[in-house]
């Protein structure tokens, strides 16, 4: 055994000189290598959409991607034409940006309603509000404006608010049809948190500061947030969310964190202190949850780079959340601009996290795709989108230092907005928001759902509750997330 063991480490060792094999040599101090990264990840990044190809709908991915991940995938492309200066994927965002808002300009196209929750409309939401913030060119007129389209989801989903569980809170789904309805879950309220707090900074009109702040202590007064600044997963309207799903996820982190960091921007006095220790205390808890000092074999590892700590290494991370270290490494980014007293804390991870990253990148058909364990040096087998975009993501965070700070509406901003956006007839007649229509309607879906359960049916709608649950529950795609 031992000497197999080492004439295989020395096989590893040497073959590992052949640059495929020892992945994308990034220098993070410099600024041409990150580029250069950045170029290469996101080039294979974009061979797996094959939307602007004939008979092919614009702006989305194939499955196993679900339709937000698109949006999220788009709104990092905005990231990486602010980061590196390369123009060369502008059009196809913009384009595809537009194609998905929808009928009503609210990011609700019907082809996506039987797959879109809160969360996964506030990621298109993003990246509208990321067009805006980073002055990404504005579509000619009449076409649909990316301060308008943020505020348009902000307004359909301020209408979600529900106090009828949990005293508040947005449940995960915004069709009663949909599995997830009776979760309230963090993902959907810290974004909203967040893009609360996002347009808050960028408009300066004072409503979106109170949802961002209501938000935020809707969340606290559940256990989805803990006053330790633990983030857990969700909370079951069922049990009125008296306990969480403690799954930790690094996105629901990150979104609490970008959110608070804007808040932390745009406020003075007693309000700056409260969200800088809210910041101080999550960044805390991230740090201990997310870059382990020890692997799962007690082996030592570096302590700033960046694990998906509840399926890395078990290996069970579905395509959904491949992508999740792309949201804390550029929220972390962000909120290095935003609340300047974390670069300490924050860049290093940012840097080390970017190195592991690259080097994973040296699989699959160009020898370059990237892999998901930052922490091996040799790459892991995986490819896929979210790979790809976690890896760009933290390799591009490199060069926030370089980077414009968000605009604002009166500091700089060309984006036009329409405080009214979004909430056209439509809405109800396309996606049925939460009206008595729909509230009759769920009642005939339970008893329909009673008989087929009785029948013996492998399915129930409403027990997503633990991922023990979900396991009976695996072709439907909202499960798919856990
Ligand atoms: C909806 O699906 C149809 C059929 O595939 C397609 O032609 C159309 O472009 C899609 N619309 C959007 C907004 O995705
Ligand atoms: C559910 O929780 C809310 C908020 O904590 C509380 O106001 C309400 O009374 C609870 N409802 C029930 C039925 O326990
Ligand atoms: C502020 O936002 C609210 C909510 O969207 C809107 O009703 C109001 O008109 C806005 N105020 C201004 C001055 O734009």
């Amino acid at each position: 055994m031992w000497k197999i063991h080492h004439a295989f480490l020395f096989f590893i060792f040497t073959i590992c000189w052949i640059p495929p094999c020892r992945g994308i040599q990034l220098d993070v101090s410099s600024q041409d290598s990150i580029k250069q990264t950045a170029r290469t990840i996101a080039k294979d990044m974009i061979s797996f959409y094959v939307g602007d190809k004939p008979g092919q709908t614009p702006g989305i991915l194939l499955k196993p991607y679900y339709w937000w991940q698109a949006g999220a995938m788009w709104g990092e492309l905005i990231e990486y034409w602010a980061a590196t200066g390369d123009t060369h994927y502008n059009d196809l965002v913009s384009s595809s940006l537009i194609f998905q808002a929808g009928a009503d300009r609210n990011f609700m196209p019907q082809n996506a309603s039987n797959e879109e929750g809160n969360d996964d409309q506030a990621f298109w939401a993003f990246a509208a509000m990321t067009a805006a913030e980073l002055n990404f060119p504005d579509p000619p007129e009449p076409k649909p404006q990316w301060l308008a389209l943020a505020q348009a989801v902000f307004n359909t989903q301020a209408r979600r608010w529900d106090m009828e569980s949990c005293g508040g809170g947005l449940r995960w789904q915004i069709l009663f049809t949909n599995p997830g309805w009776n979760y309230k879950n963090t993902i959907s309220n810290g974004a909203f948190f967040q893009l609360a707090a996002r347009l808050a900074r960028y408009t300066g009109n004072q409503t979106y500061t109170n949802w961002a702040d209501k938000t935020w202590d809707w969340l606290a007064s559940t256990p989805n947030l803990t006053p330790d600044y633990r983030v857990n997963d969700g909370s079951d309207i069922k049990k009125n969310c008296t306990d969480a799903n403690g799954i930790q996820w690094t996105y629901n982190y990150g979104t609490m964190i970008m959110g608070a960091a804007n808040m932390y921007d745009i406020s003075t006095g007693a309000a700056k202190e409260k969200w800088k220790s809210r910041i101080q205390g999550l960044l805390t808890q991230a740090e201990s949850v997310f870059f382990p000092t020890k692997g799962p074999d007690n082996d030592p590892l570096s302590p700033n780079v960046m694990v998906e700590i509840s399926c890395e290494w078990s290996k069970l991370c579905n395509p959904d959340q491949t992508s999740f270290k792309a949201y804390l490494s550029r929220w972390l980014a962000a909120t290095t601009q935003l609340a300047p007293f974390t670069k300490e804390k924050i860049l290093p991870k940012l840097q080390a996290s970017a190195a592991g990253a690259a080097a994973q990148c040296s699989g699959g058909d160009t020898g370059t795709k990237c892999g998901r364990n930052w922490n091996m040096a040799v790459w892991d087998g995986y490819n896929g989108v979210g790979e790809q975009m976690s890896a760009l993501a933290v390799v591009q965070a490199n060069l926030i230092g370089t980077t414009r700070k968000p605009v604002t509406e009166k500091g700089g901003g060309t984006s036009r907005g329409n405080p009214n956006a979004g909430m056209g007839k439509q809405v109800e007649l396309h996606y049925g928001a939460i009206t008595t229509r729909s509230k009759t309607g769920a009642g005939i879906l339970t008893a329909l759902i009673m008989i087929v359960t009785i029948g013996g049916a492998w399915w129930m709608v409403d027990d997503g509750y633990t991922p023990k649950g979900l396991k009976r529950i695996s072709t439907h795609p909202p499960w798919a997330r856990y």
